[in-house]
């Protein structure tokens, strides 16, 4: 078994190469043609072996650099290709909002794995996009990650923004053992949301430690809307965790002026406080890749 590390996941990549027994790993190069056109190229002797590619998609580019890059190792002769695509861009528009969208995290899903012979993944916007990719494809959840890192913390209660987010923060607080509640979320446009509390709470907020859970922060707006309604029931510190930090512009000092701790995985690099995912993927590959 081979990792490749595409370059917006290459440290993530590593990590993964450590957690499966020191496979060999390796950076491809890429470079741009005077045009811009993209250039890579793999090294290492791939022919007849598995290989895994790692590659968040963040951008329009690292979605063709991982296209380029699982043609590269075809070509290269691999037996088959894992592609583990961490943060899997596009994937909130999972349905049709208004006539004439495409389902982008369809179509994406559709041509990240052509070469792919399985995709495995983190915490998609919604688990249905599993389907759509045609080929076997896993998800792994950034849940025990975060869970690792809040296990020597105060933690009195998980909150999930939204309610479709229950299902996040009732494996948290299952696995830290903890009461969990979901905020009303009423978004009222891309970036601003309106959030209220359930009308019943698992226990008195005053004074307690709340942990924040969310699939995605990106322009930090929730976070820092649920940070201020839970301020004002008096709690006694906020962290926000998150499995992919986005953090769009100033989302990351926005949400550190209203809470205590941030924290992440390592689905993409930011400067939040880091979980690595990097053993859960491992798992995956191992328990339902390396010998199917
Ligand atoms: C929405 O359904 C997601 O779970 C996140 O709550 C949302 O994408 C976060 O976005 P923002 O940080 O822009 O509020």
């Amino acid at each position: 078994m081979h990792v490749i590390g595409g370059s917006a996941s290459t440290a993530l990549a590593e990590r993964i190469s450590r957690e499966l027994g020191n496979a060999p790993f390796g950076i491809p190069f890429v470079k741009r043609f005077p045009d811009g056109e993209l250039y890579v190229r793999v090294g290492g002797r791939i022919a007849g072996e598995d290989v895994v590619l790692v590659q968040s998609t963040r951008s329009d580019q690292d979605v063709l650099e991982l296209l380029l890059l699982a043609d590269a190792i075809r070509e290269a002769g691999a037996h088959r290709l894992f592609v583990v695509v961490p943060y899997f861009g596009y994937a909130r528009q999972d349905r049709l909002f208004f006539p004439g969208e495409p389902v982008s995290a369809r179509a994406l899903a559709r041509h990240v794995a052509l070469d792919a012979d399985a995709v495995v993944t983190v915490d998609l916007h919604s688990p249905d996009t599993l389907r759509t990719f045609g080929k076997p494809a896993f998800e792994a959840s950034g849940i025990p990650a975060i869970a690792r890192l809040l296990r020597e913390r105060p933690v009195d209660l998980l909150v999930s923004p939204d309610k479709g987010g229950v299902e996040r923060a009732k494996r948290m607080a299952s696995i830290l053992d903890r009461p969990w509640l979901a905020l009303e979320k009423k978004r009222i446009d891309s970036e601003h949301v309106e959030l209220s509390l359930p009308a019943q709470l698992p226990l008195d907020l005053e004074g307690k430690h709340i942990v924040i859970v969310d699939d995605v922060i990106s322009t930090g707006g929730t976070i820092v809307e649920a940070a201020r309604l839970l301020k004002r029931h008096k709690v006694g510190a906020i962290a926000a965790a998150c499995t992919h930090g986005l953090f769009l512009r100033d989302a990351f000092e926005r949400i550190k002026a209203v809470s205590d701790a941030l924290f992440s995985t390592d689905t993409l690099d930011n400067p939040a406080e880091k979980a690595s995912v990097a053993p859960d993927i491992a798992q995956i590959i191992v328990r339902d890749l390396a010998h199917a």
